[in-house]
């Protein structure tokens, strides 16, 4: 006989509407493989006068969020309205009903997953959010199953499809940044307000929970050294091009000797590198462990259909644990116990885009700078000078060898007190 699962929901956006259309069109086989007939049976809509562009009956919504929290029925709640509040708020109080919980909601994880997992436990729940990271790309629950038995040295991932889309519309159509991005928010990927995701915020938070899972430590996406990409201009882009890279925006972290680096950064990555070869809204998941070595994981990161996979899985996998009260909870946990410590952004190859007065001497000096701040120079380029308010200028590309960014930053300060450039334009992480 089947076990039926009852499930509320909250908020009925691109993400709810791809989960309840997941669930439709994949129930009969849901149900023939696992023995669950799981069923939507509340979900919380604030705007019951918008068209969502799904048949649902209207028996089924509600504008009171008791009418899911407070319901005994209700054995798990779906959170899907985003944001940190009142998202952790309902989390808590659907945990503290015993309810298990599936969210996609990266901010609200990253900011408060410590407390809501503590909530779970003394629940008896279960809170599982793979959803959250690079959507339908099943990255956390390969962590902590099949990839249980390593011991992870780095990840690498391009976590926010709005800026992959940005990045690879402007290198191979050379289009204008604020097109591509209004093109982004028609697609639907890029969030209304733009600023998290083209600021590395969003990137960030899904990083933050990446590196609980993966090194146990606690770094919250305020204290990751975070760089979005509104400072990436079309002549980096060339730049990094001609000297056999492509720019993307990543998410790094890496663990050495009990410390663990990590940023968000626009990075230069070899065109031989499997990531630079992630296009468009693609995300992309590059872990290294000691002994299955690289992995890629490749897919939608965003997208209704797509989240909706990643959410259906984390409610079966919830419910054939509540069914079978079983061992079946090989599951993403949030870790922060692991002694590791964090080192902010580490030593890294450094990219730098400088504009400078063509005239003699000015390489010489840089050069001479650079060497007193013990930073070693790997390569310099500098391209067709041109006339600027009279003056002669030209941009100077830098690469400098690997170098922490305080020793990057004490450099440049001392060039700029030279008065020997104009500006600095830009500063990318290299990989290696
Ligand atoms: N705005 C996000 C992106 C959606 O562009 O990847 C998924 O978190």
């Amino acid at each position: 006989m089947k076990q039926i699962i009852k499930v509320g929901m909250l908020g009925i956006g691109n993400v709810g509407r791809g989960t309840y259309e997941t669930l439709e069109m994949n129930h009969q086989k849901i149900a023939e493989t696992t023995g669950l007939d799981i069923e939507i049976v509340k979900i919380l809509n604030r705007h019951p006068e918008k068209d969502r562009g799904i048949d649902i009956p209207a028996e089924k919504y509600t504008q009171n969020v008791a009418d899911i929290l407070d319901d005994p029925e209700i054995d798990i709640v779906i959170e899907l309205i985003g944001g940190i509040e009142p998202a952790t708020e309902y989390m808590a109080r659907a945990l503290s009903n015993g309810k298990s919980v599936v969210t996609a909601n990266k901010a609200a994880i990253a900011a408060n997953g410590k407390r809501l997992a503590a909530l779970a436990q003394e629940n008896h729940a279960l809170l599982r959010f793979e959803a959250a990271v690079a959507g339908g790309i099943p990255i956390l629950t390969s962590l902590t199953t099949a990839l249980l038995s390593n011991r992870f040295t780095a990840v690498h991932g391009i976590l926010n499809g709005t800026t992959n889309y940005i990045l690879t519309q402007m290198s191979e159509f050379g289009a204008d940044y604020a097109d591509v991005l209004k093109d982004a928010q028609a697609k639907g990927f890029a969030e209304a307000d733009p600023t998290a995701d083209v600021e590395g915020l969003d990137a960030a938070n899904k990083l933050s929970i990446l590196i609980s899972l993966i090194f146990g430590i606690e770094v919250s996406p305020e204290t990751l050294p975070t760089q979005g990409i509104t400072r990436v201009g079309l002549e980096d882009i060339e730049f990094a091009k001609e000297s056999g890279y492509r720019i993307k925006l990543l998410a790094t972290a890496r663990e050495k000797d009990g410390k663990v680096c990590a940023n968000v950064q626009p990075a230069l990555v070899p065109i031989n590198h499997p990531l630079s070869s992630v296009s468009n809204e693609f995300n992309a998941v590059y872990v290294t462990g000691n002994a299955v070595d690289n992995l890629m994981f490749y897919g939608r990161g965003a997208g209704p259909l797509p989240t909706g996979s990643a959410v259906v899985g984390d409610v079966i996998g919830i419910a054939r644990k509540l069914e079978k009260n079983s061992a079946y909870d090989l599951v993403p946990q949030l870790r922060y116990d692991s002694g590791l410590e964090f080192d902010g952004e580490g030593t890294n190859k450094y990219y730098l885009r400088m504009m400078v007065p063509e005239r003699t001497g000015i390489l010489g000096r840089i050069a001479t700078i650079f060497g007193e701040h013990d930073i070693s120079i790997e390569s310099i380029r500098q391209n067709a000078p041109y006339e600027l308010d009279g003056e002669r200028v030209a941009h100077l590309i830098i690469i400098v060898f690997p170098v922490s960014k305080p020793q990057l930053n004490d450099a440049l300060d001392a060039i700029r007190k030279d008065g020997v450039i104009k500006s600095v334009d830009n500063i990318m992480r290299v990989e290696e």
